[in-house]
């Protein structure tokens, strides 16, 4: 049995985490969970609802702790799911209301909110590693911080020689449990074939475990009907359900793959960004939605002292990270689809690009499946957001203002130069207490 830290312990998703951990008990059987975070308060309240919840449903579980403190966290572990946010919800609405404020997306992950978000998580990402291998040498250590691509390019440069970080990412099996529930298939019976950057990527084929090919069939169900969100976490979100429609029109222009939903940010910037309003950006909804359900939720734990009139229902996301860390940690060989340097898995990209693709998850790391050369409009989208990535890593290394400009208008989501330089000005502002001095 394992030992497994949960950094950032007050996130919103950590008690949904907790329900995945004691649906996987099995999978993934566990001696010790420890919480970190830097926020004692924020922790606390998903840390004493959390306690409740093991007590009562992961006998087993000889310890559960939470803590501020690195030494007391990082000792003596076997694995660490990391999911920081840096600068908290807050800076998050600044990074979505200032692209908005100039006519252009404001998204956590994609665009110049991205860009924001990726600057404050490099230095503390970073940092963190280090923290974690003063400690624990050989501990798998998932990371799920976003934005994950550009996190994921600055641990590789940071950390060359590091085999044992798994960057990953749910939105491909968020995606799958929706094709399996409209093939009405158990999810973990889908092989997917894909490819791209992470939240820049495509399906190019579906399989089910003996070999036969779904894609044609996923396809023309979404063509000929809707396509929703289907995990819990998400199906009744309606920016989700608004987010997922979209692949339909994505699928009827670009018929050859199939999307993943965050490319309607690129391939439709002019007809999302006149859709938002900095009133009521995504963590707005999410500060008032799933913070505040989650909070309500852990007090009435905590109140009540037990779990009994609680629906205990794992998320496909928690399910996913587990059973991928079960499958590192015990040698599985499982296939999920996690982020690698290229080095020719996508022959006719660039080798330091941190490619999205199908891989065996072993004791020895992630053994990727070749995919081979992908067609020229696929390969010349992922090239310059490749380089967008690329520029905003070098620009944090070398405080290159100049490099976070061409980033920004490399970005499919601006374009404009002089309104790259509008936006990257505020967001300096707004960031002089996180970002390295430009
Ligand atoms: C998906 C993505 C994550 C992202 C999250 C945001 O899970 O894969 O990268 O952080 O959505 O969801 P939210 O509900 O906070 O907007």
């Amino acid at each position: 049995r394992k030992n497994l830290v949960i950094v950032g312990g007050g996130s919103t998703y950590t008690l949904g985490m907790i329900m995945s951990l004691i649906e996987e008990k099995e999978h993934f059987p566990l001696k010790k969970i420890t919480f970190y975070d830097i926020n004692a308060t924020r922790q606390e309240i998903i840390a004493k609802a959390a306690k409740v919840l093991l007590k009562e449903h992961y006998p087993e579980l000889e310890s559960f702790s939470y803590t501020t403190d690195k030494a007391t966290a990082f000792s003596d572990m076997d694995a660490a799911f990391v999911q920081i946010r840096t600068g908290g919800l807050a800076m998050r609405e600044l990074d979505e209301q200032i692209p908005i404020q100039h006519g252009v997306i404001g998204q956590e992950t994609c665009g110049a909110g991205g860009m924001a978000y990726g600057l404050r998580s490099i230095k503390d990402m970073i940092e963190l590693v280090h923290d974690i291998r003063q400690y624990s040498r050989d501990a798998w250590i998932l990371n799920y911080t976003n934005p994950a691509a550009i996190v994921g390019l600055a641990l590789k440069r940071e950390f060359p020689e590091d085999k044992r970080i798994l960057n990953i990412c749910d939105m491909p099996i968020a995606i799958m449990k929706s094709y399996a529930d409209l093939l009405e298939k158990d999810v973990w019976e889908l092989v997917p074939e894909y490819f791209g950057l992470n939240h820049f990527g495509w399906f190019s084929k579906i399989l089910d475990k003996q070999g036969h090919d779904l894609t044609d069939d996923i396809k023309n169900k979404i063509i000929n009907g809707d396509f929703l969100p289907t995990d819990k976490e998400i199906a009744h979100d309606e920016s989700w359900i608004q987010t997922f429609r979209k692949a339909r029109q994505m699928l009827v222009d670009f018929p050859e793959f199939l999307p993943n939903t965050y490319l309607q940010y690129y391939l439709y910037p002019d007809d999302l960004a006149k859709k938002e309003s900095p009133d009521n950006t995504r963590a707005r909804q999410v500060i008032n939605g799933r913070e505040k359900r989650v909070h309500e939720l852990c007090d009435h734990i905590i109140s009540q002292q037990t779990t009994h009139d609680i629906n205990i229902e794992a998320d496909i996301h928690g399910v996913y990270m587990i059973r991928a860390a079960a499958s590192l940690v015990f040698n599985w060989k499982e296939t999920f689809v996690v982020m690698v340097e290229n080095n020719g898995i996508i022959s006719n990209l660039p080798d330091d690009a941190l490619v999205e693709v199908p891989a065996l998850l072993t004791s020895h790391g992630p053994k990727a499946f070749s995919v081979g050369e992908i067609p020229t409009f696929y390969k010349g989208l992922i090239e310059s957001q490749h380089a967008y990535e690329k520029l905003v890593v070098e620009a944090y290394y070398e405080n290159s203002y100049n490099k976070l400009l061409q980033a920004l208008t490399l970005n499919r989501t601006i374009v404009h130069a002089p309104k790259a330089k509008g936006i990257l000005d505020d967001l300096i502002d707004t960031n002089k207490d996180y970002w390295p001095e430009l």
